[in-house]
Parts: structure tokens; C-alpha cells; sequence
């Protein structure tokens, strides 16, 4: 399809993976909202873009529902329609689950999961309702396919988002939009920094002893793809009308183990009812496949 000259919305927009995907949108030819909690990712971002009268650079702490709208409002006041959401705001926070605070758990889904559901309200029906068509991409991890130690709050909000775009990609597809989730292994961002932006009122943590013990062991972080190569990687799958968007090869392993296991799961486990299977192989058929 043709990207040239539509808009897009990018939650997190301003650093890391959301300003890999601006850039690799603007390289399409598109108008980019650039929304982002930091206004110094912002002032930075913007001019890394330079991306001139293309880039607009919005304020938006994506838990807040009145901001959103504020904000898709301000998009279109410059750029006319919004057809492309990336719901790809989004905090770290890893540790073992029992130290975990209910404040850790409502920081992060708070941004992860909720800032999501608010794109999804605040922008959908906007898409739908021009009726030219469009795109909504959640990013959220291969933490989602692949079972991880130690990341229950982060990886269980990014399977949420996951199943959200699956669910959503047979129910929107025939009215012409799209659902794609992006799962990134491990990428070069500034995402180590997400407890700037953490609220005073969900700081009581549990994990600030395991993070003391995480910072003093050392990085790995120049083996992580850059924003530009998944940049570069969403477009593609955006272009491909692609439902998993993915990036590192070497976690197929672990993805073919999950999808194996729950597959003899129910082949070994449990009575094939030749009537129930012709009623339900239609509504439960993955649309990816
Ligand atoms: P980043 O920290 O470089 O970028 C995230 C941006 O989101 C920042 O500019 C931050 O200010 C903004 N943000 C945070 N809270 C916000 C809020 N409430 N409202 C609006 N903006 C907010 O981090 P990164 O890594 O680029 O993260 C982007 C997305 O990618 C996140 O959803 C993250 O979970 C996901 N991801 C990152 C991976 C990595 O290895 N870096 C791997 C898999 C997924």
C-alpha cells in the first residue's frame, strides 16, 4: 500500500524504537506525530528527525485519557486524518515476581497495557470513521511469545497487547484496518531510564535492591539491534500487512517449543468431537495462518 502523504501517530515516539519507526515512516514519505511523556526525547527527537513540516512533536503522557484525545485532536488539526496508530509507549521492569509492589504492577501496566487501550479508544474509531483505510501497530516483545524468567509484570502486559492486535485483526480487517504486533528482541533504546517518568504516587517498589545488583552487571547492549534496523523492520511488516512483526531470528527455538507445546497439549490430552471441531475451526482459525 501506499504510505506516502497519510499520518501516523506514534506513541514513545521520541526515542529508542518509536524514533526508529518515525524515521523509517517519514522515509515512506508519511507525516509523523511524534507523542512522548519527555519533553527533552521530544526536543532531542525533533531534531533528529528534521523532518521539518512532516514531524509534529506532541506532548502526551499516554495513561491520560483527556491528553490523548487532546493529542489526536492537535494531529489532526495539522495533518488532517490519522491513518497508522503504534501503540509503542512503554516502561522496563524486570525482577524476580514476588518482590513485585502493587504499585509496580499498576506503573506498568498502567503504561504498557492501558496506554494501549487508550491509542485503541482514542484512534480507532477516528480511522474507521474516514473510511480510507489504516493501520494500528502495538509494540510489544518477544517476551510475549517466549516465556522469560523474571519479567511476569513487563511480558504479561506485552502478551496482552499481543492478543489485542490478534484479536482484533479478523474483526477490523474487513473494514480496512490492519493489526500488527511488533515483538523486538533486544534493542539498542533508553529504556533503562524508564523510572524517570515512573509517578510519585506508584513509587513504592519492590525491585530497588535488584535494580542496584542489574546496573552493577554490565551491558550487553552494543549485541542489540539499533532503532533504525527495527525501524526500518516495522515498515516492511506495515507494507506486508504482517500480524507478527518480528526481528531476531534467534528466538525461533523458543517460539516453535511454545507453539509445539500447546499444540501436543491438546492433541495428547484431550477427545477429538469431530461436530465441535467443524463449528469452531472457523471462529478459532488464526488469521495469520
Ligand atoms: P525508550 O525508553 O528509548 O523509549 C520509550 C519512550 O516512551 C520514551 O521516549 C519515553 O519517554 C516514552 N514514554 C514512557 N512512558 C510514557 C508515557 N506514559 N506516555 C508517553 N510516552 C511515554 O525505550 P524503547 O526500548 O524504545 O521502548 C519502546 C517500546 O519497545 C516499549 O513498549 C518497550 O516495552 C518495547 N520493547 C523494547 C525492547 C528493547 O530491547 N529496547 C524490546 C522489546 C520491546
Amino acid at each position: 500500500q501506499n504510505l506516502e502523504g497519510k499520518t501516523a501517530f506514534v506513541t514513545g515516539g521520541a526515542s529508542g524504537i518509536g524514533l526508529g519507526i518515525a524515521k523509517a515512516l517519514l522515509g515512506a514519505g508519511m507525516r509523523v506525530v511524534i507523542a512522548d511523556i519527555r519533553d527533552d526525547h521530544l526536543a532531542a527527537a525533533t531534531a533528529e528527525l528534521a523532518g521539518g513540516a512532516s514531524v509534529l512533536a506532541v506532548k502526551l503522557d499516554v495513561t491520560n485519557r483527556e491528553q490523548f484525545a487532546a493529542a489526536a485532536d492537535a494531529a489532526e488539526a495539522v495533518f488532517g486524518r490519522i491513518h497508522l496508530l503504534v501503540n509503542n509507549a512503554g516502561v522496563g521492569l524486570v525482577g524476580p515476581t514476588d518482590l513485585a509492589t502493587f504499585s509496580d504492577w499498576d506503573w506498568v501496566n498502567g503504561v504498557n497495557v492501558g496506554g494501549a487501550i487508550n491509542g485503541v479508544v482514542t484512534i480507532l474509531p477516528r480511522i474507521l470513521a474516514h473510511g480510507e483505510g489504516g493501520h494500528i501497530v502495538c509494540t510489544a516483545s518477544m517476551s510475549a511469545l517466549v516465556p522469560v524468567g523474571g519479567t511476569t509484570i513487563y511480558s504479561a502486559g506485552k502478551a496482552y497487547v499481543t492478543s489485542m492486535m490478534e484479536c482484533m485483526r479478523p474483526e477490523f480487517e474487513p473494514r480496512g484496518v490492519i493489526c500488527s504486533a511488533f515483538c523486538p528482541g533486544a534493542v539498542q533504546s533508553n529504556i533503562a531510564e524508564s523510572g524517570k517518568t515512573r509517578p510519585a504516587e506508584l513509587a513504592d517498589t519492590g525491585y530497588a535492591e535488584a535494580d542496584k545488583r542489574r546496573q552493577a552487571s554490565g551491558s550487553l547492549t552494543h549485541l542489540f539491534q539499533t532503532k533504525e534496523e527495527v525501524g526500518e523492520r516495522v515498515l516492511q511488516g506495515i507494507l506486508n500487512d504482517e500480524l507478527y512483526i518480528l526481528t531476531h531470528h534467534e528466538f525461533l527455538e523458543g517460539v516453535r517449543e511454545r507453539g509445539e507445546a500447546t499444540t501436543l497439549a491438546v492433541q495428547d490430552h484431550l477427545p477429538e468431537n469431530p461436530e465441535y471441531k467443524a463449528t469452531f475451526a472457523m471462529l478459532f482459525r488464526n488469521p495469520a495462518i
